[in-house]
């Protein structure tokens, strides 16, 4: 019965935050009209006069690319391969999410394009990102990486765009397997003043890939966040409970890159008062060995480090930390949690970290440290009344 109850409110609280988007044709796997039957080849070019791909307009060099050899893709399929002013792109209908994520996978076309030669342009209705592959983040010849938006073309509807960028040593980008989550707006549960605090609200994974999602710097500061309210430091990898020890509900962040490697939540603290913060920290079971060093930091000079042994078995721990906020009511005051060394996973040498999830953060009292107070109580009644 606790069990049952426990698992409706989870699947409601989820429920709640985001939705899938369905994509036309998302990874490519309806291939493009007019193909010659003779077209076997690896690489076949479109042409934009003679070929439709399903679901997609494009314009400029775009070739319709098989994996194999030494194209490896998710689930081996096909991709789009862009290459010089190649562009792609669809519109899909919204169905009144707060804001939008795009996962896609980005591979190079070769070895010699692995690392920093092989970008791609994405950009929703105004706004645009490049992504540039990073070779030592995954034991793949592919990455996958997200993208939020929230500008519609036209009432009701929203774009993307993927356009190629010309890549030193002749390397452009293939494309593949899109997903699109549509995201609520920012909720805070119980006394909690995290929002996203187990990092549930984000991109939506690929089923069946155990690469995690790649995340850098949101340098734009206007923008929604990929992982909801928290800003990226760095690079960090998004993960989830299907391929990797996660803590806590489904998602949750690793600390990959050193250099720093971070997440960052901004908030203000409405009255002074003892502050009680803790969260999980952990490995998340792939092999990565190592000291690891977590510093929390909450304004300009608090500041608290914690360490662990990884043995990269899946091993946790909690963590607490009690402070004074003393802060002005307008200040807006940065948390963050960042690493900076660099580990590697033992078996394919890739870059790991340790994974943090279940941040909490409340007054020591019982007094609620947030001032948004009206949705969290609906939230709960209606979970009590189910
Ligand atoms: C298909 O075969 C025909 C006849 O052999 C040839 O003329 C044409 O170039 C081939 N097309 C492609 C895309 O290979
Ligand atoms: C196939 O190509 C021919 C010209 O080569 C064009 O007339 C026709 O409309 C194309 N069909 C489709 C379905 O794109
Ligand atoms: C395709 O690209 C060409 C040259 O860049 C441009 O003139 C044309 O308008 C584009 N067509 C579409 C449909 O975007
Ligand atoms: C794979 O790449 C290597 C080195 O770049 C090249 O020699 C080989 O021909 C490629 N194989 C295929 C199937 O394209
Ligand atoms: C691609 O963008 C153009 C111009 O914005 C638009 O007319 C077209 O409908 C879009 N294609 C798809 C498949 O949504
Ligand atoms: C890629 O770029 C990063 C940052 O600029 C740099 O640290 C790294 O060494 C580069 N990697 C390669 C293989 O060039
Ligand atoms: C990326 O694409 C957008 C939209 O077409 C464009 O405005 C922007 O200049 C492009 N950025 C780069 C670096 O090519
Ligand atoms: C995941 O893998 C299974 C088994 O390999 C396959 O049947 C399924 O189509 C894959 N799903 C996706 C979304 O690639
Ligand atoms: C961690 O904090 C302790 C004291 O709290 C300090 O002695 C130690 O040098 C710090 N370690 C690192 C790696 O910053
Ligand atoms: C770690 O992975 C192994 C096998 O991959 C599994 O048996 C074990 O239960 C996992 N441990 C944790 C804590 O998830
Ligand atoms: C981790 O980074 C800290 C700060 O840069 C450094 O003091 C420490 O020696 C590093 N630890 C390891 C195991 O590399």
């Amino acid at each position: 019965m606790a069990l049952t109850i426990i698992i409706v409110k989870f699947v409601f609280l989820v429920s709640t935050v985001y939705s899938k988007v369905t994509l036309e044709n998302s990874g490519f796997e309806s291939q493009p009209t007019n193909l010659t039957t003779n077209s076997t080849s690896q690489f076949v070019l479109l042409n934009s006069k003679t070929n439709v791909i399903p679901g997609w307009s494009f314009n400029g060099t775009v070739w319709y690319v098989t994996a194999g050899g030494n194209i490896s893709l998710p689930g081996n399929g096909h991709g789009l391969q862009l290459g010089p002013n190649g562009v792609i792109n669809q519109t899909f209908k919204t169905d009144g999410s707060y804001y939008y994520t795009l996962t896609f996978t980005l591979a190079p076309s070769s070895m010699n394009c692995a690392s920093n030669f092989t970008a791609v342009n994405v950009s929703g209705s105004d706004e645009s990102k490049v992504f540039i592959y990073k070779e030592s983040f995954g034991s793949e010849m592919w990455q996958t990486y997200a993208y939020s938006m929230s500008r519609e073309i036209q009432r009701g509807i929203m774009g993307i765009q993927f356009q190629s960028v010309a890549g030193s040593n002749d390397c452009w980008p293939i494309i593949d397997t899109l997903l699109v989550n549509g995201i609520g707006s920012p909720r805070l549960y119980g006394d909690n003043g995290f929002m996203n605090s187990g990092f549930e609200v984000g991109p939506a994974f690929l089923d069946n890939s155990s690469q995690g999602i790649l995340l850098d710097d949101d340098t734009n500061e206007e923008a929604f966040k990929v992982v909801q309210q928290w800003t990226i430091l760095g690079m960090i990898k998004y993960i989830d409970s299907k391929h990797y020890a996660v803590p806590r509900g489904r998602g949750a962040v690793m600390l990959v890159s050193g250099n720093p490697s971070g997440i960052l939540y901004n908030r203000r603290f409405s009255r002074h008062g003892k502050i009680t913060l803790d969260f999980i920290m952990g490995d998340a079971n792939d092999s990565c060995v190592g000291d690891f060093t977590v510093y929390l930091q909450v304004g300009n000079y608090m500041m608290w480090n914690f360490t662990m042994r990884s043995l990269g078995v899946g091993s946790r721990v909690r963590h607490s930390v009690t402070f004074k906020a003393e802060f002005s009511k307008t200040e807006s005051v940065p948390i963050s949690f960042s690493s900076f060394n660099v580990t590697r996973t033992s078996d394919q040498q890739v870059l790991c970290g340790p994974v943090i999830d279940s941040t909490v953060i409340r007054f020591s009292s019982s007094k609620i440290l947030h001032y948004e107070p009206v949705i969290f109580c609906f939230v709960l009644a209606t979970v009590f009344l189910i």
